[in-house]
């Protein structure tokens, strides 16, 4: 139907005939010209329509946004101060010949050009809201990453392979969703939360080097980085260690950085130990660009006055750690309430803090707070130290269980650090987290649970410590961090039996329980399973940085809300009586459609 992409006609065209097809993006009267911006994928030209052409000028007089035009016209270079250099196509204009509407359009919701538009109407008219430039970019960006990481993968030997949607629960740590079964009465499939345990398969079937770009469900709470299903860049291979896959993967995430940005990322990707992480960021995905720090002061505080900090220095669970920022003390009482407000989220009951006006004087004169009376000069000292403090700092402390602390001051941490700027000025930052514990204990249910998966190898060494000893284990995992987000997590995998069912153990995971529903991995492993591993990174996210977007809700054609459902398609919804007689399913109370 058409000769060229509206956003590909330049200066090159000028004197040639064109047929263009389109949506209508503006219309302009100009006294007696009209002027439409005709937009496809590839960008918008601007379209002229003269009275001289009767027939195309009535047609343009009735045309409205995102009708469908088609139209023939002569390319020629805009007047003398009319040119727009910010546009591919600025230099140049379309005088119409003959125009045609292909459909017309109702009014649509919101204008495509503009910006901030509710996030539930873009949703709602998905398919309007992609037709944005931005959206467009972003799924355009999503393909090259795939299809980047896809070649690499091809050329490295590793082969595609597809596993099953319908299959058994496999555990990544989330609830399942689950799909009845209609030929076997009250029971389900799940959606695969991950291809994890058939990959391990392949590689007992000698696959080698396998891979899949593959969805994955997983029904948790969502957030910016998560949805209910998500895409996966899913990889195993055979005979290789820790090291190896990690710098084969390394490899890749950097080819295709340099591929698809231009950007050059480190060669190779610093790493830090789990402990080192949690210590220092309060967390396991810490964001390097920023520039604070948390230190440790916990045995500083075992004998000080102090309650709020001397309870949990005291217990085994607890910490009290501190996070200085330089030339913090400019910063105003409204504002220390709002971060005292903010820590809350993470469940921390204060914030206390301190002003270093001299720091050679470790009493109220130099140190201005309502605990520094509290505390002795030995642990005045020791903070002062630790944290390097000098005049003019403000420090914060947090003090509860480890965790707490962790959360409150790791969140706190990369809130200043964005919103003062204490960053250090990088556009990217990738980290390797390694030196995982195999285990965490879980304080509601009152047991050990797996930290990645429970396919994950121990390190060497750390065998024994399954049974005696698990808290001490360390695995043979990694994470890849970008930016403060985990985009890839991966390990060895266990490959013998007796670690498995030692695992399973450590778990609690009864032998009646393991036959049932890891039944078929461990006797996989009894027949001549290689030694293995992998990593999976989250295509979404990889994405969604790379776009600089706020939500990974941006570079996924049709996602979810925040609460699960579909806001075009209505998706959860209630479905007919004899569909669930046909599953063996009688609903306890009347369907609630999603709001
Ligand atoms: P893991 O659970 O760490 O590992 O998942 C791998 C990566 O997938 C991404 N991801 C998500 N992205 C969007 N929404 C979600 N709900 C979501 N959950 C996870 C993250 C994460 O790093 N089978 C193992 C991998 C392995 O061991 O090889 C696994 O699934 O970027
Ligand atoms: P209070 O003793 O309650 O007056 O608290 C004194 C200071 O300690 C205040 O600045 C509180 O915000 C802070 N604070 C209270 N509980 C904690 C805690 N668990 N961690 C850190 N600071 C706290």
């Amino acid at each position: 139907m058409r000769t060229h992409y509206c956003g590909a006609v330049n200066a090159d065209h000028i004197g040639q005939n064109v047929t263009l097809c389109g949506w209508a993006s503006r219309r302009r009267d100009h006294g007696g010209v009209i002027f439409i911006d005709l937009r496809d994928r590839e960008g918008t030209v601007q379209v002229v329509i003269d009275p001289d052409t009767p027939e195309a000028f009535a047609v343009a007089e009735d045309t409205r946004s995102e009708f469908v035009l088609k139209v023939t016209g002569r390319v020629r270079a805009r007047p003398a101060g009319t040119e727009n250099a910010n546009l591919p196509t600025g230099m140049i204009e379309v005088l119409t010949l003959a125009l045609e509407v292909l459909n017309p359009s109702l009014t649509p919701p919101f204008q495509i050009d503009e910006d901030n538009i509710n996030e539930n109407i873009r949703l709602q008219y998905r398919y309007l809201d992609l037709r944005r430039e931005p959206m467009q970019k972003n799924l355009r960006l999503r393909y090259r990453v795939s299809k980047l990481m896809r070649d690499y993968l091809d050329g490295n030997g590793f082969m595609e392979v597809e596993t099953p949607m319908l299959t058994r629960s496999t555990p990544e740590g989330a609830r399942d969703y689950l799909v009845p079964s209609r030929v076997h009465d009250g029971m389900f499939y799940a959606l695969p939360q991950s291809p994890q345990l058939f990959k391990q398969l392949l590689m007992v079937a000698g696959i080698d080097r396998y891979f899949q770009i593959t969805k994955c469900f997983r029904d948790e709470d969502l957030r910016a980085d998560r949805q209910p299903e998500f895409t996966q860049v899913d990889l195993e291979t055979s005979f290789m260690g820790e090291e190896e896959i990690m710098t084969l993967v390394e490899a890749m995430i950097r080819d295709m950085f340099q591929k698809a940005q231009g950007v050059d990322l480190p060669n190779p990707f610093p790493r830090m130990r789990y402990a080192d992480a949690m210590s220092r960021y309060g967390s396991d995905k810490p964001d390097m660009r920023v520039t604070l720090e948390i230190h440790d002061v916990t045995d500083a505080m075992k004998e000080v006055g102090f309650k709020v900090f001397s309870g949990p220095a005291n217990d085994a669970k607890g910490r009290v750690a501190a996070l200085r920022i330089p030339g913090g003390a400019t910063l105003t009482r409204g504002e220390i309430d709002g971060y005292t407000e903010f820590v809350k989220i993470y469940g921390a009951r204060g914030l206390a803090y301190i002003k270093v006006n001299d720091v050679t004087q470790l009493n109220e004169t130099g140190l201005q707070s309502p605990i520094v009376k509290n505390l002795s000069e030995a642990a005045l000292r020791t903070v002062m130290e630790r944290t390097g403090a000098t005049n003019g700092d403000l420090i914060f402390f947090g003090a509860d269980r480890a965790r707490v602390v962790n959360d409150a001051l790791g969140a706190l941490r990369l809130k200043i650090g964005h919103e003062k700027g204490y960053v250090d000025g990088r556009a990217w930052a990738p980290l390797w987290v390694v030196d995982f514990p195999m285990f965490e204990f879980n304080e509601d249910e009152n047991r050990w649970d797996a930290l990645h998966h429970p396919f994950t190898a121990p390190k060497d060494g750390h065998e024994e410590y399954l049974t005696s000893d698990p808290g001490a284990a360390l695995s043979k995992a990694y994470d890849m961090v970008l930016n403060g987000w985990e985009v890839g997590g991966g390990s060895v995998r266990i490959h013998k039996e007796a670690v498995q069912e030692k695992v399973f153990a450590a778990l609690n995971i009864g032998e009646e329980e393991r036959r049932e529903k890891f039944g078929f991995l461990l006797d996989a492993l009894k027949y001549g399973a290689p030694p293995h591993g992998g990593l999976a990174f989250g295509l979404d996210r990889l994405v969604t940085l790379m776009t600089g977007s706020e939500s990974i809700r941006d570079v996924i054609a049709f996602p979810k809300t925040q609460r699960a459902s579909c806001l075009m398609t209505s998706a959860p919804n209630a479905v007919d009586e004899k569909q669930l007689r046909e599953l063996h399913i009688r609903l306890r109370s009347k369907a609630v459609e999603p709001g």
